[in-house]
């Protein structure tokens, strides 16, 4: 079947480029045409281990055998196995599973609503910030302030609100005028175009969550899980929220959500008040208790700094050359390039030459390579990069 043929069989919702992918081996991903490429887009920061990482296999194969589906009306011992070390690496108490990103700040704007309504039925506002991504269903797409997601999606829900991002004064503003239930936050935008939160900008949101009684969610579902080498991207900061939402990378590449959240607030949630039917599935869970098992471990973060530096001064020496790379931004191994100009003709041409890359926001160009990549692909991905460069400025 042709690429046309193809396309018409799926709702237009994606842009695909490029031929099928069959097979991935650590850092490459390899197509039906027998073209290797060198992974720096990671399935959009999903593949932390690489491809085909013999943990993954042997986790993948060992429950597929066992059991690969039970529902949420029994517990699973991967399941068991997998919150019991999301509580004992990070602040967290309580854990809900889900399959999804969207899925679990849909749970935790649920989860604060209900924790909050407690104090008062006016309190159930949910405050975020512009260029944050947090999901496309009602819930996280009205907490995602970027309007081109919003287009042709209205009426959104009543009582999100949007603020400018590090920005502390629109934020006392907006605090003073409703009663919030939230503050969702990404500590580091990825689809935003790779935008660091401040430090002092979190800090404050810590302070004024605790004054105005609302719950602080990071939605580190692209920057955790040692993405910017540290287990969680809040540990850098020093401000603990009292909800943090995760996926991406949790599943090793299976679906797989959670919810970390402080005792009280799971607590205010009863049976029925909220559930999924895959959820924490036992074949996803076991790999997410390999993953967790690999990158909690203190040697391997040290890893991803050294390599996130590495990777970050090579980019950043390529700007005395380029004039049209603006900025080289972000933390650990979430590296964004901004580029002058619109980026898709280089991330096509990179692609064309084995190297994918993903674009961020309007102009930025997105480095996710594996958590497990290589310096020797590093020097691989950014001298392909160059040469795109070249050509093309
Ligand atoms: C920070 C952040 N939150 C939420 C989501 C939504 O996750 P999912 O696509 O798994 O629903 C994404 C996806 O890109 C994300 O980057």
């Amino acid at each position: 079947m042709n690429t046309t043929r193809i396309d018409q069989l799926f709702v237009p919702t994606y842009k695909r480029d490029g031929a099928s992918l069959t097979h991935g081996k650590g850092s490459f991903l390899f197509d039906a045409d027998g073209a290797s490429y060198l992974d720096f887009g990671c399935g959009i920061a999903v593949n932390s281990l690489g491809h085909g990482h013999p943990a993954l296999q042997k986790a993948l194969i060992a429950q597929g055998m066992r059991l690969i589906h039970s529902s949420n009306l029994y517990f699973c011992q991967p399941q068991i196995e997998l919150a019991k070390l999301l509580i004992k690496h990070s602040f967290g108490k309580r854990i809900f599973f889900c399959n999804s990103g969207t899925e679990a700040n849909e749970a935790a704007i649920k989860f604060a609503r209900k924790w909050a309504r407690k104090q008062s039925s006016e309190k159930y506002h949910v405050l975020s910030f512009t260029d944050g991504f947090h999901g496309r269903t009602y819930g996280a797409l009205s907490a995602t302030a970027q309007e081109k997601f919003h287009a042709g999606f209205e009426p959104l829900i009543e009582g999100f609100h949007h603020a400018p991002f590090n920005d502390i004064k629109s934020v006392k503003k907006l605090l003073a005028s409703h009663q919030f239930a939230a503050i969702f936050v990404e500590p580091l935008q990825g689809e935003g175009g790779v935008n660091s939160a401040t430090g002092e900008f979190l800090a404050f949101l810590r302070t004024a969550s605790d004054q105005h009684e609302c719950a602080l969610v990071f939605d580190e579902i692209q920057c955790g899980m040692g993405r910017t080498g540290t287990l969680w991207a809040y540990e850098q900061y020093k401000v603990v929220p009292d909800m943090m939402t995760l996926a991406k990378p949790l599943g090793g590449g299976l679906p797989l959500g959670a919810v970390v959240c402080r005792e009280d607030i799971a607590l205010s949630l009863g049976t029925g008040d909220h559930g999924t039917t895959f959820g924490g599935n036992p074949v996803a869970c076991a790999l997410g208790v390999a993953v967790m098992n690999i990158i909690a471990d203190k040697r391997f973060l040290k890893e991803v700094r050294e390599k996130g530096c590495y990777l970050f001064k090579k980019l950043h020496a390529l700007r005395d050359n380029f004039p049209a790379i603006e900025a080289v931004l972000g933390n650990g191994l979430l590296i964004g390039v901004r580029m002058k100009d619109d980026p898709v003709a280089i991330i096509k041409n990179c692609r064309k030459a084995g190297l994918l890359l993903i674009k961020a926001n309007l102009n930025t160009i997105r480095f996710i390579p594996p958590l497990t990549v290589k310096k020797t692909e590093i020097d691989r991905a950014v001298a392909i990069f160059r040469d795109v460069m070249i050509k093309y400025y």
